[in-house]
């Protein structure tokens, strides 16, 4: 028998796998499925953004092989630039500290590879998304955890991870506004990560997917608007989120130029960049009028309030998260003696509604559901009047 390598067996069953099995089996039982796992945006991609897509599309010179020294990547990069300029007031050189990328998974997982020797420990907090520490494992090296916790806001304690471990990490994973959990930084939390990484020489990787996603008028800060960042910082944008393109796989990272060039040399023998028609309405997307982004955040905001008070009404209280489009809940105290899987299954099981495990996102999620909002408030009333007859079920 042909097996496996062994660092793929280093990884558990893809979580979302796993859910797609127990959805349909509920949907062969003839179950409406009411999906709030995956972050799975529902709203269509802006009109102006699809427009360029087909118009570019037909254009016979970009169905060739994107190459970096293509007119759309240059002008993709200069693009990205001058929306972080815009956004974050940080200055970035477009040739040197911008890399496009297939999607920022893509990139995340390829960072790990292109870093991490077998005996070099990344420092992940738990729970986190699981590129963050699948990659990791995929690429052969060592994981730390930090444990995050209700009690500290879901923030990591930098100041007590062991000499030993420090000693031998390469990169520290940070992601705020963050999935699962919903905790933001300040820029308080970014001067210090960035002062520990300087100190102990360690890569810091900032996930920014849900920068734009911010309700209340929060503002999401970049961990590059700290002095120095540059120095040891790459950060990962999507555009996924923001403008509903997450079929389309495209991302970014930038930041410190000479990590990035080596993310961008290890990609270089994976792939051949992204088909030029989503660069160019990617291009459109960050260049042209925000208000698509303020529509969408708008509709994120009211599908918030809509979900953490009909909970509330049936008796199961959820933090209103600053930002992202998700609800980090702990089990209700009825269900406390089972696993996160256990009730995300029982929830698919009796009512069809999907929620994701906790311990999806590492063990330290357990004991927590995350509710994904990507689906219309009138669905989401339907799924808590769902979960209040299994809150209500005789056990
Ligand atoms: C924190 C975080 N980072 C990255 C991603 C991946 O985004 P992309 O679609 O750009 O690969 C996600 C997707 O859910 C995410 O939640």
């Amino acid at each position: 028998m042909i097996e496996e390598a062994d660092r793929m067996k280093r990884l558990p069953r893809y979580l979302f796998t796993i859910i797609d099995d127990l959805k349909r089996d509920a949907i062969s039982k003839g179950l409406d499925i009411l999906d709030l796992g995956m972050g799975n945006p529902d709203v269509p991609t802006p009109d102006h953004i699809v427009e360029e897509l087909c118009s570019r599309a037909k254009e016979p010179e970009n169905h060739r092989y994107s190459r970096t020294i293509d007119k759309s990547e240059h002008e993709l990069k200069r693009t990205i630039a001058n929306w972080y300029q815009k956004k974050f007031g940080v200055k970035l050189d477009s040739g040197t500290e911008v890399v496009p990328l297939i999607g920022s998974k893509e990139g995340i997982a390829h960072v790990s590879l292109a870093f991490l020797n077998n005996d070099d420990i990344a420092l992940v907090p738990n729970p986190a998304y699981p590129v963050h520490f699948n990659g990791v494992l995929i690429a052969g090296g060592m994981l730390h955890n930090l444990p995050v916790s209700a009690e500290n806001g879901f923030m990591p304690d930098l100041d007590n991870i062991p000499g030993d471990i420090l000693k031998k990490s390469k990169m520290i994973f940070l992601s705020y506004p963050n999935n699962p959990t919903t905790a933001v930084a300040t820029k308080e939390f970014y001067e210090k990560a960035v002062s520990f990484a300087k100190k102990n020489d360690i890569m810091l990787i900032s996930d920014l997917a849900y920068s734009d996603i911010a309700f209340d008028g929060y503002r999401a800060p970049s961990v590059l608007e700290i002095p120095g960042a540059k120095d040891v910082a790459i950060e990962f944008h999507s555009l996924s989120k923001s403008y509903n393109m997450a079929g389309w796989r495209i991302g970014f990272a930038v930041g410190n130029a000479k990590l990035l060039s080596s993310l961008a040399k290890t990609k270089g023998y994976m792939d051949f960049g992204i088909f030029k028609p989503i660069q160019y309405a990617a291009i459109k997307a960050l260049s042209g009028s925000q208000d698509c982004v303020n529509e969408q955040v708008k509709i994120y905001e009211s599908r918030r309030d809509v979900m953490v008070k009909a909970l509330s009404d049936i008796g199961w209280e959820v933090p209103k998260p600053k930002a992202t489009f998700y609800l980090w809940a702990r089990i209700p105290e009825k269900y406390s003696s089972l696993t996160s899987m256990e009730f995300v299954s029982l929830l698919i099981k009796e009512e069809g509604v999907v929620l994701s495990p906790g311990t999806g996102f590492g063990e330290g999620g357990e004991g927590f559901v995350r509710f994904a909002l990507v689906e219309k408030e009138e669905r989401l009333l339907e799924a808590a009047k769902r979960i209040k007859r299994v809150l209500d079920m005789k056990i």
